[in-house]
């Protein structure tokens, strides 16, 4: 495995795996690596040629009092976690090598983006596809993997992706969960105990709204249940608990084919966001 931080060696790899008309598969993450990034890395392998996973916490993303200077970072530890699920390049730039300059263009996310994760942190898509735009060129990608567990990221980046024509095609891999039901992810360790202890009511709460919503077919009875749920099992803060068609992310109607139940809960200070997709149709 090789370990780049220049776009030029990046690009010398690719150029090389293009020549030889190799699959890529890229999987871009912000490191601290978990193993729902490391089931995607692997699901890359399974189906490509070359991986090639970015590790970069992506300033642009991140609020002006969001968790960008503490957020975890520990490149040593995710090189030899990514070569263990198969990875072949990993590149982990520098601020400065992604954005040597700030020439005041940028990438504006639409309707997608105004509501759910996008109205509690205003911005914050526009800096995804900033980044996820600018790896797409860097890294050609045949295929590029997210995860479920950003539901609105990937809506959002396959509209992108359809928008500006990018020639490549999006895969999802299922949220990989911890064995109580809580969602891997990067910023559960800043759970303390107590929070950790409270952190699966949140998935339990979901599970309830779906079970709810698909008997009796109303909304705001399954998401009151899932808040009551929440309320009485934490002393955790909703930011938000939604249950909206998916991937458009439009109002829940007869015709919705596909939903997306998703929430943000504050458990001590750290935001926890989770969701469950379902079908309405066919069962
Ligand atoms: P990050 O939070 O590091 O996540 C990288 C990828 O791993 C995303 O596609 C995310 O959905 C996926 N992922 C995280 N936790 C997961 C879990 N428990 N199960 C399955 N997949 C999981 O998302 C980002 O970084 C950034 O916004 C990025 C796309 C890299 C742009 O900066």
């Amino acid at each position: 495995m090789k370990v780049v931080t220049t776009i030029a060696q990046l690009k010398k790899l690719v150029n090389a795996a293009k020549q030889a008309n190799k699959t890529i598969g890229l999987v871009p993450t912000m490191g601290y690596l978990h193993d729902g990034h490391l089931t995607l890395a692997r699901t890359a392998k399974s189906e490509n040629d070359i991986v090639i996973m970015s590790v970069f916490v992506n300033p642009t993303q991140f609020g002006p009092n969001e968790d960008f200077e503490s957020y975890p970072r520990d490149l040593p530890r995710d090189t030899v976690l990514a070569e263990s699920a198969g990875v072949d390049i990993v590149f982990a730039p520098s601020v400065e090598e992604m954005y040597p300059t700030d020439g005041g263009i940028k990438l504006l996310a639409g309707r997608q983006a105004t509501i759910l994760c996008g109205a509690s942190r205003p911005g914050h898509f526009d800096g995804v596809i900033q980044v996820v735009s600018k790896l797409f060129h860097l890294a050609e990608p045949t295929y590029a993997y997210f995860g479920q567990k950003d539901a609105q990221q990937v809506a959002i980046i396959e509209t992108m992706v359809r928008d500006f024509n990018f020639p490549l095609v999006i895969k999802t891999v299922p949220i990989v969960r911890e064995e109580d039901g809580l969602a891997k992810s990067s910023r559960n360790v800043y759970l303390t105990e107590h929070d950790r202890k409270e952190a699966p009511a949140i998935y339990e709460a979901l599970n309830i709204a779906k079970e709810s919503y698909k008997q009796t077919k109303d909304a705001a009875q399954a998401i009151a249940q899932a808040t009551a749920h929440i309320t009485t099992n934490t002393s955790g803060r909703i930011d938000y608990l939604q249950l909206l068609s998916y991937p458009d992310l439009a109002e829940i109607n007869d015709q919705t084919e596909t939903a997306l139940l998703a929430t943000a809960v504050y458990i001590g200070k750290t935001r926890l966001i989770d969701n469950l997709i379902f079908s309405l149709k066919g069962e």
